[in-house]
């Protein structure tokens, strides 16, 4: 049978409680707020909800849903308030807190009975599938870990390491001419990844491949990542031209998110290449990724990123929004700065 604590310091709403729910619930009582926090650091695993009284002494109901959200068991168990508050804003603060419902007292027995129903099936359904995805991300890393200890996929890594450092060096030789000739860099910097096991295998597992050295290099393409960051759009498709063009680079893909930009408003330049490397036996191409950004593409990118990965951020409809209007400013500002840059270049050249 499943735990439902009824908090409360009228005997009597007590009582009718748990006459109303005693025939599906373990009820368990508790007088006041202190009462029930002890209650709680018991039987935390074992309690479906929790209905709460707001006025009540030593500790009331606001106190309450506080310290649970402070310890993080308000995720885990569903609060539902039960008051005789009818003031819309007390009734607002408790659900911006984060609990589940707000039932009014005088309260009707079979309204109780179903709303504790639904929203304890509700968390257990969301607990059932949090513990799922924990799991799952055991697995990934145990898998991950057995690829870190094996020799071949090392191996791989090394060949990985080396295809950045061709594509860096042959950057670094780029803008040393560049700006010999023309007096200024052609990037602002350079930034390189490898992608984690954790990250490798999670990729493979999601598309359904198999976890084998052979097919990382064969599925995946971004292992190997590099990020040149450029100060204007024209510097990306100049540098991004000079690189294709070496003899012995091979463009597998070219993705242009800056003429055809996500619908969030990303923009950059992909490439895939297969760059040579050379080893003490043999000449072996490895795939690589580079991104090409400008300065406020990337400080854009960095800040979605953020936000994608961020856990329970409020507004994300709004910040999706806001991101997407910025990204359209940014591309202005770039393009109005590159226009700048050209005025000055040409001054520079009638001088
Ligand atoms: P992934 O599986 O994410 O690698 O996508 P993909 O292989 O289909 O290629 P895509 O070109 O769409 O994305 C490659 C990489 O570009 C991603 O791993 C990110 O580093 C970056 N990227 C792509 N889309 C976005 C985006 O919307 N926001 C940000 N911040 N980065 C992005
Ligand atoms: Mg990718």
């Amino acid at each position: 049978m499943q735990r439902i604590l009824v908090v409360d310091d009228a005997e009597i709403n007590r009582e009718l409680l748990r006459n109303i729910l005693e025939d599906e619930y373990e009820v368990d009582l508790a007088a006041d707020g202190e009462e029930a926090v002890g209650k709680l650091k018991e039987h935390q695993n074992r309690t479906a909800a929790v209905l709460l009284d707001l006025h009540m002494p030593k500790m009331d109901g606001f106190a309450v849903i506080s310290r649970l959200k402070e310890k993080g068991w308000l995720r885990r168990i569903p609060v539902l308030v039960i008051s005789s508050e009818d003031a819309a804003e007390i009734e607002t603060r408790c659900l911006a807190m984060g609990v589940s419902d707000f039932i009014h007292k005088p309260f009707e027995a079979s309204i109780v009975k179903n709303r504790v129903k639904n929203t304890a099936e509700l968390f257990a359904c969301k607990n059932q599938l949090e513990q799922k995805v924990e799991e799952q991300h055991r697995i990934i890393e145990m898998q991950a870990e057995k690829l870190r200890e094996s020799e071949p996929f090392n191996r791989l890594m090394m060949e990985y390491r080396s295809a950045i450092m061709e594509v860096e060096t042959r950057l670094k030789v780029l803008n040393g001419e560049f700006s010999q000739m023309y007096k200024r860099n052609p990037f602002e910097s350079i930034k390189s990844r490898l992608k984690t096991p954790t990250s490798i295998y999670e990729k493979l597992a999601r598309k359904g491949y198999p976890v084998t050295v052979e097919s990382i290099r064969e599925h995946l393409s971004d292992v190997a990542g590099l990020r040149v960051i450029c100060s204007f759009p024209d510097d990306i498709y100049r540098l991004a031209d000079f690189l294709t063009k070496q003899d012995d680079f091979i463009l597998l893909r070219q993705k242009d998110y800056i003429k055809k930009p996500k619908p969030n408003g990303y923009r950059s330049l992909h490439l895939i290449l297969s760059v040579p490397i050379f080893l003490s036996n043999e000449k072996k191409y490895i795939k690589t990724e580079v991104q090409f950004r400008t300065i406020a593409m990337d400080f854009w990118a960095s800040l979605e990123h953020k936000l994608r990965y961020k856990k329970d951020v409020a507004n994300t409809v709004e910040i999706e929004e806001q991101l997407r209007a910025c990204a359209d400013s940014i591309e202005m500002l770039d393009y109005q700065m590159q226009d700048i840059r050209n005025k000055i270049d040409l001054s520079d050249t009638a001088v």
